[in-house]
């Protein structure tokens, strides 16, 4: 399983990237605006020649001719730049083109089963489920992860389910249960994911016990 950041912010990458576990970025507008991105394409830039993995860029087009100019920009910037489009008529009919012109896609606000396989026969790279988002109506966001995963596998579709909007560690082990090739996780949640009490109290007594062990020697 892929394990990206959710996150426009720099440190966080680096923070991210230093752990030695990170295989791409994806970024939103609404992530660009949280760190107050002024120059996009710099920013995106910057972004890829930090990681050596996928970085979605988004587009914020939503007529088709528009999208895919500002995505063969976007693609332009570096070999692992991911155009994120999203799911709309305008955007599939994109991504298609894209997928044409050996652009990568991450089809991004993908909320069903059928918008996912849509997204998929247009050849879409990535698919992006969000599950946060549907838990917050009260809707299973796992299931979603679970049908596309069902489907995907019944065609042997290989467009990879990057499960989106995880907003903490259950959402992101129901995804490494389900099947998802991707899960893209605020800085936060992958720090969780290391952590257990047991780990921490654990620690402690091995090293008290190796300092009362040096203090016996000294008898
Ligand atoms: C990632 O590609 C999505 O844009 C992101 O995970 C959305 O997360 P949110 O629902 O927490 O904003």
């Amino acid at each position: 399983m892929k394990f990206f950041i959710d996150t426009a912010n720099l440190d966080e990458i680096k923070e991210a990237n230093d752990l030695g576990v990170l295989d791409g970025v994806t970024t939103n507008p609404s992530l660009c605006m949280k760190v107050g991105v002024s120059d996009f394409e710099g920013h995106i830039a910057k972004i890829c020649n930090m990681i050596e993995g996928d970085v979605s860029a988004e587009v914020i087009s939503t007529e088709y001719d528009e999208i895919v100019e500002e995505g063969r920009k976007l693609a332009a910037i570096a070999d692992n730049v991911v155009v994120k489009v999203p799911l709309i008529k305008d955007g599939i009919k994109a991504i298609k083109t894209f997928s044409e012109e050996g652009i990568k896609t991450n089809c991004t606000l993908c909320f069903s089963a059928s918008q996912a396989l849509i997204a998929a026969k247009a050849g879409a790279t990535y698919i992006s489920p969000f599950i946060g988002r549907l838990d917050d109506i009260s809707t299973d966001g796992m299931q979603l992860i679970a049908d596309i995963r069902l489907i995907f596998d019944n065609y042997a579709i290989e467009t990879e389910i990057l499960a989106a909007s995880i907003r903490h560690p259950m959402h992101f082990l129901e995804s490494a249960r389900m099947g998802a090739d991707v899960a893209t996780m605020p800085l936060n949640v992958i720090e969780q994911l290391l952590k257990h009490p047991l780990t921490d109290s654990g620690l402690e007594r091995f090293l008290a016990d190796w300092d009362k062990l040096q203090e016996s020697l000294k008898d």
